[in-house]
């Protein structure tokens, strides 16, 4: 057995969490034989609906759960944490869009960055999924000055999956046939869910499918699957599926992965996005270290779109410059 590691979880009472925190406790997360010490942060007001999961997790037994820390405090939540899951944040409602969150949600990010600079493992991972996840991760990266860049993320991974499953069945494959899908820019309706360079079976995938399809079905069911969600299921925001994702995006950081996945992170200046900026690129895993797919070809058609969710991050960031270091 490995030496435990410590792992944060905010929002521990909310949706999310609950389909959260017992994979991480069973070992789905981080392998069968890591043992795990979860933190899980709430608001004053939600910490008693917090006992209540904690108590859940205790009657699970789990044989990798070593302790839980429970608190109010962000500065005990993130001691000493080697993974941070930062999912707390208000969810839109109907009629709103992600970006309407930027000011609600953005001061969380702000404290919440400052206290992992301070008390967080000097190599912690860190996956921002509250929204506007982009630029909330941008608010947070900011906020830890100490901390590389490269240890902040954000969750494009259930557009990516929305992405594969839609081909999947629209090609009538196995979810494990459909490689190579990307993701670009934000987690929002301008993001680019990208099939140029897909493949099925090994086949390219925009020889199976039609184009009309890809424009007017596939990309816009993807950009839009979120309100999708919230309208199907009365107001609330998809849950399962995201923790689902936030799980395989945290696992496959740590694990690697050869396998193409979206992963928003702090450009590197590749495909001409602005270097800094948390934007959403086809990237594999080894030993920790997220590699941007590189020399893509990015034809006219694509080269708009990336540009046009770039300026969206764009503009999101300088609504939050207020509340940046
Ligand atoms: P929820 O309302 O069920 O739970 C959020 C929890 O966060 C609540 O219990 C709340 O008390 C807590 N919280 C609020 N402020 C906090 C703070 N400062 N510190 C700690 N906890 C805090 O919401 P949910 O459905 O679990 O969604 C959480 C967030 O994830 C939302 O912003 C939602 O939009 C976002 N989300 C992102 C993706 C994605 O793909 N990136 C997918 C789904 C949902
Ligand atoms: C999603 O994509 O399901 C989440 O970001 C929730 C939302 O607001 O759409």
């Amino acid at each position: 057995m490995k030496k435990p590691v410590r792992v944060a979880i905010t929002g521990g009472a909310g949706q999310i969490a609950y389909s959260l925190v017992f994979r991480i406790a069973s070992g789905e997360m981080l392998g069968q034989d890591q043992p795990v010490i979860l933190h899980m942060l709430e608001v004053p007001a939600a910490l008693e609906a917090l006992k209540g999961v904690v108590m859940e997790l205790h009657d699970c037994a789990y044989p990798l759960l070593e302790d839980i820390v429970m608190t109010d405090d962000v500065n005990i939540a993130f001691s000493d944490v080697d993974y941070a899951l930062l999912v707390g944040a208000k969810p839109r409602g109907p009629g709103m869009e992600r970006s309407d969150l930027l000011k609600i949600n953005g001061e969380i990010f702000t404290e919440q960055g400052k206290a992992l600079n301070d008390f967080a493992s000097r190599d912690i991972k860190v996956l921002i999924v509250g929204n506007p996840a982009n630029t909330n991760a941008y608010i947070t990266m900011h906020s830890a000055p100490d901390l590389d860049r490269k240890q902040f993320s954000s969750m494009t991974r259930l557009d990516h999956n929305r992405a594969v499953s839609q081909l999947a069945e629209k090609t009538g494959v196995k979810i494990t046939a459909v490689k190579n899908v990307i993701i670009w820019g934000n987690h929002s309706t301008t993001q680019y869910p990208d099939i140029n360079h897909a493949t099925i079976n090994g086949q390219p995938a925009k020889s199976l499918v039609e184009q009309d399809w890809i424009i007017n079905e596939f990309m816009p069911t993807v950009q839009q699957r979120g309100t999708a969600i919230i309208k199907a299921r009365g107001g609330k925001s998809s849950a399962a599926s995201a923790a689902f994702a936030a799980m395989s995006h945290m696992r496959d950081w740590v694990m690697g992965t050869d396998e193409w996945t979206s992963m928003s992170i702090p450009s590197d200046g590749s495909y001409n996005i602005p270097e800094g900026l948390i934007y959403s690129f086809p990237v594999t895993i080894k030993d920790g270290k997220i590699n941007i797919v590189q020399g893509l070809e990015i034809d006219q058609f694509s080269n708009k779109l990336l540009i046009a969710t770039q300026h969206e991050l764009e503009q999101e960031c300088e609504a939050v410059a207020d509340l940046l270091v």
